[in-house]
């Protein structure tokens, strides 16, 4: 399956949705380092910013993309599980963060909150207020971003704008039948074992034959 006729899927994804959301929103997405020079592969994965898998699954994947970016493009789009304390509240973040900078800050606060997630759930949240808990991701957020953006972070999480883009990269989700994170496609296929971490073997033997 080449790359153009994955975009015209996409596109019909995108005319299928449309009656779906209220308002047409942007494609949803965060694209991870350059355009790729010769694209033959197309991942893309989703994630929850305090699923531990997903944590997991993150150093593999990068590795294999920083080896072959000249000919793999990755998409990340947010996938908050509702069993995961926050984890809509988080995506958010990265939602708002997207707006205020560009994806190299979004990747760097994911990689933030993957570094850090046992501050966002269990025994660290139990006894805390949605409020208290939203105040300690603005801080987290801008202690990543520059204490410069604290006030725009801040009220991103009051703006109905960012709370829409999170919902829709839900939707966006469910809609390509995504159940768990972390969850792979590889150009427009479902990988197998979803919702588990994928190491480097396992990623080479996916991409070797594709990349030739
Ligand atoms: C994105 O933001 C980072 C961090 O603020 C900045 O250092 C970088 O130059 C920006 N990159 C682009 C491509 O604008
Ligand atoms: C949460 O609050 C309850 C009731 O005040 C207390 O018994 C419990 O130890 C607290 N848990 C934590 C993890 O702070
Ligand atoms: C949030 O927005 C409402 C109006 O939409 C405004 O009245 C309120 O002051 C805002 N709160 C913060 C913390 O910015």
């Amino acid at each position: 399956m080449n790359f153009k006729f994955i975009c015209l899927g996409f596109v019909t994804l995108w005319c299928l949705l449309w009656p779906i959301v209220s308002q047409p929103p942007m494609p949803d997405g965060f694209w991870y380092g350059e355009e790729a020079a010769e694209e033959k592969v197309l991942i893309e994965a989703f994630f929850d910013p305090v699923c531990p898998d997903s944590r997991d699954s993150w150093p593999s994947l990068k590795q294999v993309f920083q080896e072959f970016a000249s000919r793999v493009r990755l998409v990340v789009h947010t996938f908050p599980l509702p069993y995961h304390d926050n984890a809509f509240a988080t995506s958010r973040a990265l939602h708002i963060t997207n707006k205020l900078k560009n994806t190299s800050a979004t990747y760097h606060l994911l990689e933030a909150f993957f570094n850090h997630q046992e501050q966002f759930y269990g025994k660290a949240t139990i006894n805390k207020s949605r409020a208290v808990v939203t105040e300690h991701i603005v801080e987290f957020t801008a202690n990543a971003l520059g204490s410069s953006y604290h006030s725009a972070i801040k009220s991103g999480f009051n703006e109905t704008n960012t709370d829409l883009a999170t919902r829709y990269a839900f939707k966006y989700g469910c809609i390509r039948g995504v159940y768990g994170t972390p969850f792979f496609f590889v150009n427009g296929f479902p990988l197998p074992d979803a919702g588990s971490p994928l190491d480097y073997k396992g990623w080479r033997k996916v991409l070797d034959p594709l990349l030739g």
